[in-house]
This record gives C-alpha cells, sequence and structure tokens, in this order.
C-alpha cells in the first residue's frame, strides 16, 4: 500500500515537472535553418516548398519587437485562410465587438395578428451571415395569423455588384465551403439532400429537410442502387446557368440514408420557395412571390426584424472553424461604410469598397499585399508574411482591445477550433494564439505565442510573434509539411528571455 502511494507520488510529481528545453532568442534563426535545410532535401517533405517566415519577439517592459528570423519575409505569397486575419481585425476595429447585423420585415401597414389581409411582406437582407432555417421558422410563426399577403418579396440589393467572388473557382463554388456571400443567406446558403437506398437496381429516393426545398432545386436522378456492400460512387453535378443537379453513381442497398451538403446557388429562390412554404403551412395564402427592392413598395412597418449574434460571438466562430461565407460577408459589411469618394457606392462592387476599407483601416504599407477576397479561397491573394505578422503584432499592441478579446477569439493549439488536434503534449501546447490556413499546395499559421497566458504581463516572459507561409508544396506530400510548421512553433514556445 505504502510502496503504492509512493509510486503515485513520483508519477504525479514527474508529470509535473516534465520541463522543455529552454532557447536562447540568439539561436532561433539557426535552429529553423536546420530544420528547413534537412525538411528540404530530396526525398523529405517540404522538396520545393517556398516558405514566408518572420519571427519577432516583443519585449513587454519596453513595448519593442525584436526580429528574431525572416525568410522571404517581404515576397508575396498565397496565405489561405490566414488571409481572414485582415477582414476580421478591420471590422473588429471599426464595427465593434457588440455590432449586431439586422433583417428586417417590412409590411404595408401595421402587422396586428387579427387574419387581416398584407399587401406584401418585404425582407431586406443586411449581411447577417448568422441567419439561419430557425430565424425563418420564428418568421413564420410571427406572421401565421396574417389572413394572406398579396407580395411576398425578397429585397437582396443591400451589396453593389455581382455577390460571387471574382476569381473563386467553380470547384469551390459548388461546395458548401465555397457557397455565395449574398446579403441574405439561409444556414450560409447551404442545404441538405438525403439519397436513400431501395432495392437493388432501382433508383435511390432523393429528399430534403424543409419545406419548399424540392420545389426549388429541381433534382436530375441517375443514381442507381447497387449490390449490398459496394462502395458508394454518389456525385452531385451542378451545371453553370441551370436549375437542376444531377445525382449519379450507385450507393449500396440496405445502407443508411446519407446526406450531402451543397450550396444554394440561387438564395433568392430558395428564400421565397422555403419561407413561401413555411407560410402556407401556417395557413397563410401568398399570392405572388418575387424578387424586389424594399424601398419601391416603402419602408413604413417594420413589423418583424431578426437579429444577429454580438459581433465578439461571431469573431470567435469565424476564427475557431475558418468560416469562409462569414468572413466574405465582414467583408462586404466593411464595404457598405466605405466612405472613399473614388469608389463611388452606386458603381464600386461592395466587396472591393471592403477590401479599401481594410487598406486603410490597417495602414499597412500596400506593397507588402494584395488582397482579393474576405476569407483566403482567392489564389489571387498575394499577401507577404510581415504583414500578416503586423496585423497580429498591431492588435495584440492596440490601446483599443487592452485586454486582448481579438487574440482571445483565435484558436488555440491543442485546445480550439482548427488548432484542437495540434501541439498535443509539446512545449507549445495551450500558449499558441494562431490562425490556420490550408488549400492544396498551401499551408500557414500566423499568431502569437503567450507562455504565461492571454493577460500575462511578467516582462521577463517573452512573447513571440510569428507568420508561417508555405507555398508549392510538393503534391505528392501535400499536407505533410504541417508537421514541420509545428516543428518550428514548438522550438518558438522554447524560447527564453536569458
Ligand atoms: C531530417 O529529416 C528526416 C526525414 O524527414 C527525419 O527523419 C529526421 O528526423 C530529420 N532530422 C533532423 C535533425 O531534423
Ligand atoms: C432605400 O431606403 C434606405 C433607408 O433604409 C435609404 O437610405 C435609401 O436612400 C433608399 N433608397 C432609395 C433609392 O430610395
Ligand atoms: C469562443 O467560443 C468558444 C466555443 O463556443 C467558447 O468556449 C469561448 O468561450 C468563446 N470565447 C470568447 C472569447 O467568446
Ligand atoms: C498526451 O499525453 C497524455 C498523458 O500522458 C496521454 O494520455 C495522451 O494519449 C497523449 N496524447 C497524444 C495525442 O499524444
Amino acid at each position: 500500500m505504502k510502496l503504492q502511494i509512493v509510486i503515485l507520488i513520483c508519477f504525479v510529481l514527474l508529470n509535473v515537472t516534465t520541463s522543455y528545453a529552454s532557447i536562447s532568442p540568439s539561436d532561433v534563426a539557426g535552429q529553423i535553418e536546420s530544420i528547413l535545410s534537412n525538411c528540404s532535401m530530396a526525398g523529405n517533405n517540404c522538396y520545393g516548398t517556398s516558405f514566408g517566415i518572420v519571427v519577432d519577439m516583443y519585449d513587454l517592459s519596453t513595448q519593442q519587437f525584436t526580429n528574431l528570423y525572416n525568410l522571404n519575409d517581404e515576397m508575396d505569397f498565397t496565405p489561405a485562410s490566414s488571409t481572414k486575419l485582415l477582414t476580421t481585425t478591420t471590422i473588429f476595429y471599426t464595427f465593434g465587438e457588440d455590432f449586431v447585423a439586422l433583417t428586417p420585415f417590412f409590411t404595408d401597414k401595421p402587422y396586428n395578428a387579427d387574419k387581416e389581409d398584407l399587401d406584401f411582406i418585404c425582407v431586406k437582407g443586411q449581411g447577417d451571415p448568422s441567419f439561419n432555417i430557425n430565424s425563418l421558422v420564428d418568421a413564420a410563426q410571427f406572421f401565421s395569423k396574417a389572413g394572406s399577403v398579396n407580395n411576398l418579396i425578397i429585397d437582396n440589393t443591400f451589396y453593389q455588384g455581382d455577390p460571387v467572388p471574382q476569381n473563386w473557382e467553380w470547384a469551390d463554388l459548388t461546395s458548401g465551403y465555397g457557397a455565395i456571400p449574398t446579403p441574405l443567406m439561409i444556414n450560409e446558403n447551404t442545404m441538405n439532400v438525403f439519397i436513400n437506398p431501395t432495392n437493388q437496381g432501382a433508383p435511390p429516393t432523393i429528399s430534403f429537410q424543409y419545406p419548399g426545398e424540392d420545389t426549388y432545386l429541381p433534382v436530375i436522378n441517375l443514381a442507381t442502387t447497387g449490390a449490398p456492400n459496394t462502395p458508394n460512387t454518389i456525385q452531385i453535378r451542378f451545371r453553370p446557368a441551370s436549375p437542376f443537379i444531377t445525382i449519379m453513381g450507385s450507393i449500396p442497398s440496405g445502407s443508411a440514408k446519407m446526406s450531402k451538403n451543397i450550396p444554394i446557388l440561387n438564395p433568392e429562390a430558395y428564400f421565397l420557395n422555403v419561407f413561401g412554404s413555411m407560410l402556407k403551412d401556417n395557413g397563410v395564402t401568398i399570392r405572388n412571390t418575387m424578387v424586389g427592392s424594399c424601398n419601391n413598395t416603402g419602408y413604413d412597418y417594420k413589423s418583424f426584424q431578426v437579429v444577429s449574434p454580438p459581433l465578439n460571438q461571431m469573431l470567435n466562430y469565424t476564427l475557431l472553424v475558418s468560416d469562409n461565407i462569414y468572413a466574405e460577408t465582414f467583408l462586404r459589411l466593411l464595404g457598405t461604410t466605405n466612405t472613399n469618394p473614388n469608389l463611388p457606392a452606386a458603381t464600386t462592387p461592395t466587396y472591393l469598397r471592403g477590401l479599401d476599407t481594410i487598406q486603410s483601416t490597417l495602414g499597412i504599407d500596400t506593397t507588402l499585399y494584395t488582397q482579393d477576397d474576405g476569407c483566403g479561397l482567392s489564389r489571387q491573394n498575394f499577401i507577404t508574411p510581415k504583414a500578416l505578422v503586423s496585423v497580429v503584432e498591431g492588435v495584440y499592441t492596440n490601446a483599443g482591445d487592452p485586454n486582448h478579446d481579438f487574440i482571445s477569439f483565435l484558436p488555440v493549439s491543442a485546445v480550439s477550433g482548427t488548432l484542437k488536434r495540434r501541439f498535443i503534449n509539446t512545449s507549445a501546447q495551450g500558449i499558441v494564439h494562431a490562425k490556420t490556413g490550408s488549400m492544396t499546395g498551401v499551408d500557414s499559421l500566423t499568431g502569437v505565442i503567450l507562455q504565461d497566458g492571454i493577460h500575462q504581463n511578467d516582462p521577463n516572459i517573452p512573447i513571440i510573434f510569428f507568420s508561417i507561409i508555405a507555398n508549392n508544396e510538393n503534391s505528392q506530400v501535400n499536407g505533410k509539411v504541417i508537421p514541420i510548421i509545428d516543428e518550428i512553433i514548438v522550438l518558438l514556445s522554447q524560447v527564453t528571455s536569458f
């Protein structure tokens, strides 16, 4: 018994006192170089990969940055989702943490719930990325006491110009992660299609989740139910400018119903079909549905309004999961408040006005970056590691954010979001606050290492800012550069001031 207790205590002590190597700031450059040169040898994971790296150390007592390492820090890279740092810090600075996005539902007269007929309900989308099917269910419930509605109108004109990001690829636009950022979106402009196997040789049945989705999305069903335990080869195809989707391939008989998340490529038609069906299901007669402008019909009565969560919650969500459509919406919201007279509101696409707002707000030398979209899906984002690290350094040391709220929205190593499964059981666990980025050929990580927590104020503990971008990864080893990025971060997490 005694022996067991002693062993237990030893075990606990060992765990608590696990200590990591300490690395002097002056050794950082040499150690990063040796990681990179080994990894870049023929046959190793980074062979042919280009890296851009900046590492800075911040001294709390002098409020000075000391550069510890630079590699191609002023060269352009494709940073993927690290681009979101530019968009999210700017909306954080300019709109404030309490900002909410509103979606008003206007009527032609006061709505008073006694089966009166309405001439119109006009819904104006104003860039609430959190608007979802439950918001619509609430609205349909609210209007369920109307007798009939002559015109159900959606006004999706809040943004100027094509809402489709210019340089997104067709493969992105037809996937759930690349849905179109329109002023009014339901469930981030994505929906589910269910494919249910029937008898072998017969087509599977196709079904949807919400009323009206079947009339919104006609399906050409070319799929078959295959033999039991055969591979599932179901594919969904979109064609440009076609309302149809085609489902093909084979789903094994006896397998579970499968669900596919697909983008809503015509959000206005989707809204009118689904909200119209919900109102009908609630006993309201709808005579016409149309895409229009609430201005033409008057803004007299705002009968109902959906309110988004405050910006701090939306930013936290966006950065934790790296949500593209939230970031694109933030870019457009920034565009709606742009006052640059050289970019007239009536003719300049809203997202371009948003990019201009980011430039003027961040004040980073524009030779250091060309931003093309809000979220980083575009391969026309050309951004230097120096620009990205400046954003995080700027927001950390910004007097307007003394509690480091923005930093608290970033994923934390081994704890949350896209970093939850990285750095587990390393010296970097729990202390790296950073934004990830990944797409074919690209991996990036930009953030700050706070060894003593987000509110650390001991001037003897270094604060390390970094941006690492890998481009042109070998397609055979794509993604295998992440362990190298992590190796560098683990090294940086061991830097001491002495
Ligand atoms: C060099 O790279 C090889 C292959 O990736 C790896 O096994 C080895 O541990 C690396 N050596 C050092 C010193 O990092
Ligand atoms: C539309 O309504 C808004 C008020 O919400 C107003 O600012 C704007 O000037 C109106 N536009 C037109 C063309 O009437
Ligand atoms: C961010 O979201 C996570 C997960 O929902 C939550 O645990 C955390 O408290 C949030 N952080 C902030 C600063 O709001
Ligand atoms: C981390 O360490 C704990 C405790 O030693 C262990 O249970 C766990 O499996 C480790 N996880 C990883 C991913 O190494």
